[in-house]
């Protein structure tokens, strides 16, 4: 188990955190919507070890956030009216979900994937002071334990993620409450993910559709058929290994769960881009991470 430290917001706090992210643990942070658990997005197993603490059993493309809009721009293609949007709510309570710019370091479990990036530049002090301590992107969702209500207070975030996270930083309850609005420009009219704090009307009237999180057609599968719970391959397989059951590629030789699910989605890309008509997957056992795996693969396979 671990010790969890609850720090009040000061440049002590400030460097601690950012010593546990560079060395690839999640910390608590206050934003203005709703504590975050925030890791380093350009490292796969640190954010994966965001989905262990939080004991997820599925994969979601998480919110990428930057210190600002130059920042969101090196990592994703902004089309006019996506920066439109950026310039007149950011810093704030507004994630902007667009195409992710090829060979970003971002990793691919953040994303669960996809060629898009959920992105916000958050106005929260102790948010923005993390994230130019340590200067990477921030992969952060909602700092609570997997089915529980979203946290507004370090004691809420202690409630549920304590004994599983190095640090809290607190900083008082967050103004909002409500997770950012949600808004993708990934082509065609702009959508409405997730309704949230920041009105923007301008996509509601052009589209009134809105898309709940979680059931988002978009999520990842590859272009192949995959069998799952594989022994051996099949000459027309590319074959993805666990543990002492080797492969073309293996998720994990020492059968780690973090490693396997930071590795997940960038050998299903490399099956997808293979020779091979077919994948096949060793089976991931199904605890801890290994749930959020299967789940994914369960889909993947469908
Ligand atoms: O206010 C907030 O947004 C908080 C604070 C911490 O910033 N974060 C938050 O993250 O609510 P989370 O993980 O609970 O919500 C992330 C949601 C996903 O479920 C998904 O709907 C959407 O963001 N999302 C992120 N990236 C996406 C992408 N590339 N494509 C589609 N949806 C994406
Ligand atoms: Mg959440």
């Amino acid at each position: 188990m671990t010790i969890t430290k609850v720090l009040s917001f000061n440049d002590d706090a400030i460097d601690l955190a950012a010593k546990l992210i560079l060395a690839g643990d999640p910390v608590a942070v206050p934003t203005e919507t709703v504590y975050g658990l925030a890791a380093d997005a350009t490292n796969a197993k640190a954010v994966a070890r965001i989905y262990e603490a939080k004991g997820r059993p599925s994969f979601n493309p998480l919110i990428v956030h930057v210190h600002d809009f130059k920042a969101a721009q090196r990592l994703g293609e902004f089309s006019d009216e996506a920066r439109a949007l950026a310039q007149r709510f950011w810093p704030g309570p507004l994630t902007l979900v667009v195409p992710v710019r090829k060979s970003v370091r971002v990793a691919s479990i953040a994303r669960a994937g996809l060629s898009t990036i959920g992105l916000r530049v958050p106005a929260h002090p102790v948010m923005q002071a993390l994230l130019q301590a340590v200067e990477r992107p921030l992969a952060a969702p909602s700092a609570n334990a997997s089915g529980a209500i979203s946290p507004t207070r370090a004691e809420h975030v202690l409630k549920s993620l304590g004994g599983r996270i190095p640090l809290i930083i607190d900083g008082g309850a967050t103004e909002r409450g409500l997770e950012s609005t949600i808004v993708a420009a990934t082509g065609g009219p702009l959508r409405l993910l997730r309704p949230g704090p920041t009105e923007v009307d301008a996509v509601e009237s052009s589209n009134g559709e809105i898309e709940a999180p979680g059931q988002l057609a978009s999520h990842y599968a590859p272009s192949k058929p995959l069998r799952l719970n594989a022994l051996v391959a099949q000459a027309d397989e590319y074959f993805i290994g666990f543990g002492p059951i080797v492969g073309d590629a293996n998720l994990s030789q020492s059968g780690d769960l973090i490693e396997a699910a930071s590795r997940l989605f960038d050998l299903l890309h490399q099956a997808d881009a293979s020779q091979k008509p077919k994948i096949a997957i060793a089976s991931v056992p199904d605890e801890g991470l290994g749930v959020a795996i299967n789940d994914r693969l369960k889909r993947a396979a469908a």
